[in-house]
């Protein structure tokens, strides 16, 4: 390890789409240093050691380019690895981050499964180091807001919590190798809505799933139970025509109603601009003015995560958050699968 009063130094891995969203963040976290890149297209990581973006040319920030992520951790002293890789990466780069000392950024979702998620976290309790995951939708400011709401009971006690995610166009590449991805839909974009739904709605308690090719789907619905009595449901699918995207989040609850109006869907170009959350309180609709984009939320998970390990603190998405997502896509799986409901307890499933 590095310095511990200095900033924290940073590994990055994986520059693809979201890695130069993370390289950004990184660069403007005031709590974090990026030492060093890798990626296996090494063209990729030179331009982005260079300027900070996949398109740059002039080299001013004094970041080493790896290809081979064990390289990085053998010739860097490194504080933190973050880790933007196919999800059948997680697992191995984190064990051999967290083995030379390193505390660890996951992007989501945090591994393909449970026991990969108890893996890290086991091996990073026993070497005394963090472990964050960057669900960047817990800090979009509309969900952050309604969050609030309901933790302050304003808009009463929630009764059903409703995610939704429609895409018109499936996602290539390594996606749809589900050695690599775990999953389809669910465990890749519908991460965001698992992890959104347990943030506003509480502890899972029960899963029930339709699917149509389960940890290959494109289409699916997830019925959750909640601990506290209230239901959701999450919803998915590539089907819709191309360029189609729309995603949002509805909660009905006792004393209100409250819509986000898209996240993603903002940031795709699918909506219009215009009110991002939506409140029945009181017998009227208003549009609340909190305003953010996804974009903005991706560099405020980075830079908020980062911030916290850096000063000592627990990260606001923790490892258990990151394993109670997965937690309730594995269930998922597994109702589909059986045809069962499937009952998570306390201690899981
Ligand atoms: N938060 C979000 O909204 C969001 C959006 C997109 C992706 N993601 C997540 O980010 C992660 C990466 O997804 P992506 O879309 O950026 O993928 P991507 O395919 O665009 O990028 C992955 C990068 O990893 C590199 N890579 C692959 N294997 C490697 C290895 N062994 N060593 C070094 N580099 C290697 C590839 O060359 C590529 O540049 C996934 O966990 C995904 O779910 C999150």
């Amino acid at each position: 390890m590095a310095d511990p009063a200095g900033p924290l130094r940073v590994g990055l891995c994986g520059l693809g789409e979201i890695g130069q969203h993370h390289l950004r963040a990184i660069r403007d976290c005031e709590a974090a240093e990026l030492v060093a890149v890798s990626d296996l297209d090494r063209d990729l990581a030179e331009r982005s050691a260079g300027d900070g973006s996949a398109s740059g040319a002039a080299t001013t920030f004094p970041t080493s380019v790896y290809t081979e992520i064990d390289q990085m951790l053998a010739e860097e002293e490194l504080d933190l690895v973050d880790i933007c890789l196919p999800h059948n990466l997680h697992l191995p780069v984190a064990l051999s981050a967290i083995e030379a000392g390193c505390h660890v950024l996951l992007e989501k979702p945090m591994a393909i499964d449970t026991e990969s998620c108890d893996l890290i976290i086991d091996a990073a309790g026993r070497k005394g180091v963090r472990v964050a995951v960057s669900h960047n939708q817990f800090f979009y400011e509309p969900h952050v807001r309604l969050r609030q709401l309901i933790e302050a009971g304003d808009l009463g006690e929630p009764q059903s919590l409703y995610a939704r995610l429609w895409i018109g166009g499936k996602y290539r590449g390594w996606r749809e190798d589900a050695g690599r991805s775990g999953g389809g839909l669910l465990i890749d974009a519908g991460v965001h809505r698992v992890y959104t739904m347990l943030m506003l709605g509480g502890p899972v308690r029960s899963v029930t799933t339709v699917m149509d090719s389960p940890r290959s789907e494109d289409g699916f619905v997830v019925t959750l139970g909640f601990a506290s009595g209230a239901n959701g449901v999450i919803q998915g699918a590539y089907h819709g025509p191309e360029g189609i995207f729309d995603d949002r989040i509805e909660v009905l609850a006792s004393g209100g109603v409250a819509e986000v109006r898209g996240c993603e869907a903002f940031f795709e170009g699918d909506l219009p601009d215009g009110p991002k959350l939506r409140l029945r309180l009181d017998g009227t609709w208003r549009d609340d003015p909190v305003d953010d984009a996804w974009d903005a939320s991706v560099a405020r998970s980075v830079d908020r995560l980062l911030t916290a390990i850096a000063t000592g603190d627990e990260p606001e998405v923790d490892g258990q958050a990151g394993r109670d997502a997965v937690e309730v896509i594995q269930a998922a799986y597994r109702s589909a699968e059986t045809g069962s409901t499937v009952t998570l307890g306390e201690g899981g499933q």
